[in-house]
């Protein structure tokens, strides 16, 4: 019978958030922890046994076996990234971690790999490498108009059609606008990366903030025929920074029309309870796959709903940024096809 301290290690390579392999002088699997089950999809009891690159697929296997490395070498082998086949057929971007085994009197009995799946760091290289070639596309064609009409008035320097100036310098400005818009985002996103606001706190009545918002976005919501309703009862000052919560408002706001479809309900609401002032923003749009929640608030991230509809990824993490450094918290529900509901929730001011 398995004595405690078996069950102890057991316990203890079963939690462990990284694969871990051990193998024999043959190369066949002698353990197989309970993140190398998630990570290849083969049980312990399938791949105990088995050669390891039967069972650990990577395109390393042939040529750059890690465990041939460490043989050869007689070090560890660290960080090398590789791409395994799971059982599936599915391909994992991982690194791997290789060192020989030995007893206490240093004899050699055999290989452990650690290996670390690391597709979401690779999916953020992919996004960020996409957020730069969009911002120097987005800046280059406002730049094109600019540099394109300079060209025009300065070819035609007495040209008294003023009609045709007038078209021209609006142009230019408009380009101009969005160039401004585009460089703002970009500032603010390093600096809300930085994770330090000068918060301005002031008593701030929500009401208000959610009033003055939906006004800003009254046309796209007369042109889209969205209902919108608010539902905000009366609630106590926040003390907050009103610019940075205007600003994660209007985020919130401006995705829920964003992905919803015309004629789609919008429901925003404000309610307090005893310790907190709740903000939910619920629409009826496309909703947001399961897979993608835990990435939504990621700088960079955008998801399948995304579409046509422009933007940098950087909304939601502003949102949560600005939240979070006001003491709150922000999440949300979604299904696909009905829709999201995002809650924002701030600490209440407490009465001295
Ligand atoms: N209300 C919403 N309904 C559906 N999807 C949403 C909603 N809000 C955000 N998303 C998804 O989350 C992603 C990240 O949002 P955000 O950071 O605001 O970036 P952006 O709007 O620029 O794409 C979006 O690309 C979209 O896929
Ligand atoms: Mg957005």
């Amino acid at each position: 019978m398995p004595d405690k301290s078996q069950h102890f290690r057991r316990y203890i390579l079963d939690s462990m958030p990284v694969a871990l392999v051990t193998m024999d002088f043959n190369f066949k699997i002698t353990s197989f922890n309970r993140k190398a089950e998630e990570l290849t999809g083969f049980s312990a009891s399938e791949a105990v046994g088995q050669l390891c690159s039967e069972i650990l697929r990577s395109n390393k296997c042939e040529n750059e076996c890690p465990l041939q490395t460490v043989q050869e070498s007689q070090e560890p082998a660290t960080g090398l990234e590789a791409e395994l086949t799971n059982h599936q057929g599915e391909k994992v971007p991982v690194r791997i971690g290789t060192t020989a085994i030995e007893d206490a009197d240093g004899n050699f009995i055999g290989y452990m790999e650690i290996i670390e799946d690391i597709s979401r760091f690779k999916e953020m290289e992919r996004e960020k490498e996409n957020f730069v070639s969009m911002v120097a596309h987005d800046m280059k064609s406002p730049i094109v108009i600019i540099g394109g009409f300079t060209k025009r008035l300065q070819k035609e320097p007495t040209c008294k059609d003023n009609d045709k100036i007038r078209k021209y310098l609006q142009a230019m400005d408009d380009a101009e606008h969005k160039l401004e818009f585009l460089i703002h985002e970009f500032l603010e996103h390093s600096r809300l990366d930085s994770n330090y606001l000068d918060l301005k706190r002031n008593d701030i009545d929500l009401a208000d903030i959610l009033k003055q918002i939906i006004g800003s976005h009254r046309q796209i919501i007369e042109e889209q025929e969205i209902d919108l309703q608010c539902d905000c009862q009366v609630i106590a000052p926040v003390n907050a920074d009103a610019e940075y919560i205007n600003r994660a408002l209007t985020n919130l706001l401006s995705n829920a029309l964003k992905y919803s479809p015309p004629k789609g309900k919008i429901v925003i609401s404000a309610r307090e309870t005893d310790s907190e002032i709740v903000i939910r923003f619920q629409d009826q749009g496309k909703g947001i796959d399961p897979k993608e929640l835990p990435y939504i608030f990621d700088a960079f991230y955008r998801g399948k709903s995304k579409n046509e509809k422009s933007g940098h990824g950087l909304g939601l993490a502003s949102v949560k940024s600005i939240v979070r450094q006001h003491g709150g918290r922000v999440t949300v529900e979604s299904t696909p096809g009905k829709g999201s509901l995002f809650t924002v929730r701030l600490p209440r001011k407490l009465n001295e």
